[in-house]
């Protein structure tokens, strides 16, 4: 099989890292990619995969079978929908789909609608009905972006003046959500679906933050670990009957169903858990923690997907652990350098594995930071004290000046192990 993947972030760089490792891959294509995925196939490093144009266009010179979509943005602008017209199979939704991300106001009724349980919340695209409502609260808010944000639509504050800033700047080109303020844990399901059934992967937490001890101001995330010590399967099971069932039995009922994966982030609270948001994509970095965990062919798994029999698919998960650390550039999330030349890298073993996350090779062919995400390194053991200490021995040897991580990704999650 022939696959091309789309994007360019350490999610796409284990995605192609675990479409390599098959032996039924023909030929093996990322657009763009970066230096990392230059190492296990052929970058198209010319095309957007925001463009439909561009990436049908290049499915047709490279004879490409299918389209394994990474990132949120070319599913919202409906790259599915146009490969669709070409008869070019692909992973994840159409377009009216994708909303269930796009739009956040879109993906609340969805879940009301559904009777899928998740924050209380109010829909507002003028200033002058938002203002009156937030004067007339108390307590701690979520206010949301209702459009795609790259992670900073979300606000949550106790203060007023705070709240109206920010609302008062999203209302200007777009609408938003004012949400209760949840409290208990995060983590992030996914669940792979061929349009019929769906077959849930173990859960994983990512950590936003960019201070230890989640302190500090948000980003991308910093790390990841799967599955979630403490997550028993009593817990999945309830997940799984309030969350999980009513939203495939609703994307059903809607005509909304797809060939891809759902990620619904649950918030596990002391009345049960609570849908945060859908997204109609891997996570980053879940999926760089995740993916190695998968013992199955990948190329079989998506054909299944592809072919509707993903219900009959023996799905082998590893009963490893796995925790990925990132490793970012100097001022990241603030302002930073790129292009930072980088002088080692560890080398890919049974217990650690580097993903690039942005990466250029310059045309001398010295490897250099692209952006504030630099690397991702992922370890596994068989449990998570061993998944910590090949994770940050194998970070020893990511060197890149003013390169940072967090040193305690996981750690709060460990202490019931
Ligand atoms: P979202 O993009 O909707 O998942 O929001 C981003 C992040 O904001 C989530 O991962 C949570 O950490 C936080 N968040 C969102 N909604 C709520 C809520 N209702 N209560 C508490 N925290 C929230
Ligand atoms: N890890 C959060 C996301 O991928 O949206």
């Amino acid at each position: 099989m022939k696959i091309l993947v789309l994007g360019s972030g350490a999610r796409e760089h284990s995605i192609a890292w675990k479409f390599s490792k098959s032996n039924r891959i023909t030929g093996l294509f990322i657009a763009p990619g970066n230096a990392g995925t230059a190492e296990i196939g052929e970058n198209l490093s010319h095309v957007n995969p925001e463009n439909p144009k561009e990436v049908i266009s290049a499915c047709r010179e490279h004879n490409i079978d299918y389209v394994f979509v990474g990132p949120e943005v070319p599913l919202a602008l409906g790259v599915v929908d146009y490969l669709k017209k070409e008869g070019i199979p692909a992973f994840g939704p159409h377009k009216k789909a994708a909303r269930l991300e796009s739009s956040k106001t879109f993906s609340k009724k969805f879940m009301n609608k559904h009777g899928v349980p998740t924050a209380f919340a109010k829909e507002f695209d003028s200033f002058r009905s938002f203002k009156k409502y937030i004067e007339n609260s108390s307590g701690k808010l979520v206010i949301k972006k209702s459009g795609l944000a790259a992670g900073k639509g979300v606000l949550e504050s106790d203060d007023k003046e705070v709240l109206l800033d920010f609302g008062k700047s999203i209302l200007k080109n777009d609408s938003l959500l004012v949400e209760e303020f949840l409290e208990g844990y995060e983590i992030s399901i996914f669940a792979l679906t061929d349009g019929e059934s769906y077959i849930l992967l173990p859960p994983c937490a990512d950590f936003k933050k960019a201070g230890e001890g989640d302190s500090g101001l948000n980003t991308g995330g910093m790390g990841s670990i799967c599955p979630v010590p403490g997550v028993s399967k009593e817990l999945l099971a309830d997940i799984e009957e309030q969350a999980i069932v009513p939203t495939f039995r609703g994307l059903k009922k809607d005509g909304l169903s797809y060939k891809g994966l759902l990620y619904i982030g649950i918030m596990v609270t002391k009345d049960g858990p609570k849908v945060l948001e859908y997204n109609v994509r891997f996570g980053d970095p879940e999926t760089e923690a995740l993916l190695p965990l998968i013992n199955s062919d990948f190329v079989s798994l998506n054909e299944a997907i592809i072919d509707g029999t993903l219900a009959e698919f023996p799905i082998e998960i590893s009963n490893q652990s796995a925790i990925c650390v990132v490793a970012a550039a100097e001022g990241y999330p603030g302002d930073y350098k790129k292009l930072i030349k980088v002088d080692n890298l560890p080398e890919e073993t049974k217990s650690s594995i580097c993903f690039h996350a942005s990466t250029v090779m310059d045309s001398e062919g010295v490897l250099r930071t692209n952006g504030g995400r630099c690397f991702t390194v992922v370890g596994l053991g068989d449990n998570f004290s061993k998944a910590s200490d090949a994770v940050y021995s194998a970070m020893k040897s990511v060197e890149f000046e003013g390169g940072w991580y967090r040193k305690d990704i996981g750690k709060k999650f460990f202490i019931e192990e």
